[in-house]
């Protein structure tokens, strides 16, 4: 596996890929990889012809009182992951290379995507995703690009970028893996300990109740009670402060007025200091993804 740190490694890279004419798989993350990263990964590995990862901690979509400086970082321990997972190049550049100190043109994208969810608790985040997703794509040129569908605005997000842009590449969305108690699985899940851990499966248990409430429903009825089934779950939970319990369209995140596929049940509460999200998705087909645990994965 190769390790690439600067731009001028990468492009001689890509370079080499592109005069075989060989596929390639973007994965990018920001590190302190889980069994969730992995498992796109392997799905990077297995489509293409090259898997490609990069880890970068991207400044730019952090806010000012967020958690970039304790943001969890082992760049030894990711390799070797990736390493294992048959990754063959891993670009991890420095600030400094990907925000030089003249850097003035950023992707900003708008429209519902950009001021409801995680847009309105977190101004600005969808700016620094846009802009770094389009730098890397830009940058690796890959066929395929991965991401979790745990982040499901952000793959909206991107999926709109990648339309609106033009860009030749094909959004591959990888399931949430999630602990054997429910808890999707998170870089940030590092920060939870003791009564927050336990906790903090406030989220998975507010979506099985948001998904039976849903059930129990004949169509079409409104998605409100739906809504509260969430909300009730995490009202219950002392340690556990909600910013949303919505049900929405999986593309815009508009909030939907009636209980009607395709859905997707959205969810951030704050355990102390720790802010969490998770989803689960209802297909047009009526079909539920929820993720899997990764005791059930036989891996
Ligand atoms: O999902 C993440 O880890 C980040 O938002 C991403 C896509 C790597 C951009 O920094």
């Amino acid at each position: 596996m190769r390790l690439l740190t600067t731009l001028n490694d990468l492009r001689d890279e890509r370079a080499a890929w592109q005069r075989t004419g060989a596929t390639v798989g973007l994965l990018p993350t920001m590190g302190y990889l889980h069994a969730g990263h992995l498992s796109h990964a392997h799905a990077a590995r297995a489509e293409n012809a090259i898997a490609v990862a990069s880890i970068f901690v991207n400044p730019t979509q952090f806010g000012p009182n967020e958690d970039l400086a304790r943001y969890p970082r082992d760049l030894e321990r990711d390799l070797a992951l990736l390493d294992g997972a048959g990754v063959d190049a891993v670009f991890a550049p420095t600030a400094a290379a990907m925000y030089p100190a003249d850097f003035n043109t950023w992707v900003e994208p708008s429209g519902p995507l950009t001021e409801r969810l995680e847009a309105a608790h977190r101004p600005g985040h969808f700016r620094g995703v846009a802009t770094i997703v389009a730098k890397l794509l830009l940058l690796v040129a890959p066929t395929r690009a991965y991401f979790g569908q745990k982040d499901a605005q952000q793959v909206a997000v991107v999926r709109r970028l990648i339309a609106d842009l033009n860009l030749p590449v094909e959004l591959r969305v990888g399931p949430i893996i999630r602990e054997p108690d429910g808890l999707a699985m998170s870089s940030r899940n590092v920060y939870l300990h003791g009564e927050a851990r336990a906790a903090a499966t406030a989220l998975s248990h507010a979506l099985e109740a948001g998904r039976a409430a849903w059930e129990s429903l004949s169509a079409p009825a409104s998605a409100e009670s739906v809504r509260e089934a969430m909300r009730a779950v995490v009202a219950a939970e002392p340690l556990a402060a909600l910013d949303y319990a919505e049900v929405c369209d999986p593309d815009t995140c508009l909030p939907l007025t009636t209980a009607q596929a395709p859905a997707l049940l959205a969810i951030a509460a704050r355990i102390g200091p720790t802010r969490l999200i998770d989803n689960y998705l209802l297909r047009a087909d009526g079909s539920w993804e929820i993720g899997h645990r990764v005791n059930e994965l036989g891996q």
